[in-house]
């Protein structure tokens, strides 16, 4: 039901807020329809529409992979990622927000998306969460010049709304490709919508914290993980900071000693 309401929203946002056909359809009904209807010949007029764009999506998505597949560098893929069409938020961002920082990093930071400040500079964390998240890696004596940061999404939802399961499918292969290419020691995952893109799970962020987690690559390799708070949250509810400061001490041991 959610996806129904998401899907009803984006064809809201796209300016779709009627439907039009010839004859009343129903869509549960698709057999004796098209017994009935001969007039319609053409197969896709009798999927309803939110078939159809799980299709276009859908397609979108083994697109997206084999692009990816092809790049064996960062500037390859982010050239891929330039001139791929297949998500429909790249036409409402400014910017293409691409991974940044050492791309023989040792640790891999990975958010949601970028906000309104990354959307202007066309560069990851940037704004006031990339601004406390500079603070939290010098807490534990890491600097961003020494971590690679990128998002699930390259580009921002409009007015910074949640996006949709199919939207983050979609772009979920250029981040794959980006920890392939980088192969980090270990990956740490900012917020539940991260954590649970990454690594495929509906798991609560309180329940991933703490742990130490396992990515499996396409490749066959695996790269470990954490999960902690997004610091956007953080900014909301400092009284989890201190949980925050101790998965940022166990990702600081991980690096000294694993
Ligand atoms: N929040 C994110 O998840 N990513 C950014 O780049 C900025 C804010």
């Amino acid at each position: 039901m959610k996806n129904a309401t998401e899907i009803l929203n984006w064809y809201k946002l796209a300016g779709i807020d009627t439907i039009t056909a010839d004859e009343p359809y129903n869509a549960l009904q698709q057999d004796t329809h098209s017994e009935t209807t001969n007039k319609v010949t053409d197969a896709t007029a009798l999927r309803p529409a939110t078939t159809l764009l799980a299709q276009e999506n859908a397609t979108a998505c083994i697109n997206a992979k084999e692009e990816c597949a092809k790049a064996s560098t960062l500037s390859e893929l982010k050239n891929i990622l330039d001139r791929f069409e297949g998500c429909s938020l790249k036409f409402s961002a400014n910017s293409t927000v691409f991974g940044d920082g050492n791309p023989n990093a040792q640790v891999m930071l990975i958010g949601e998306a970028p906000g309104a400040d990354e959307d202007r500079m066309g560069k990851p964390f940037v704004g006031r969460s990339g601004q406390l998240l500079e603070k939290m890696l010098a807490s534990v004596g890491l600097n961003r010049k020494d971590c690679y940061i990128s998002n699930i999404l390259p580009w921002r939802p409009p007015g910074n709304r949640t996006p949709t399961d199919g939207e983050i499918a979609v772009c979920l292969p250029f981040l794959l490709r980006q920890i392939e290419l980088i192969e980090p020691k270990i990956i740490f995952l900012l917020g539940a919508s991260a954590a649970n893109a990454v690594l495929n799970n509906n798991a609560s962020i309180s329940s991933m914290r703490g742990k130490l987690l396992e990515l499996q690559l396409e490749n066959g390799k695996k790269i470990n993980a954490l999960a902690s708070f997004h610091p956007a949250y953080l900014l909301r509810s400092s009284a989890q900071k201190a949980k925050s400061w101790s998965d940022l001490l166990r990702l600081k041991r991980y690096l000294q000693e694993e």
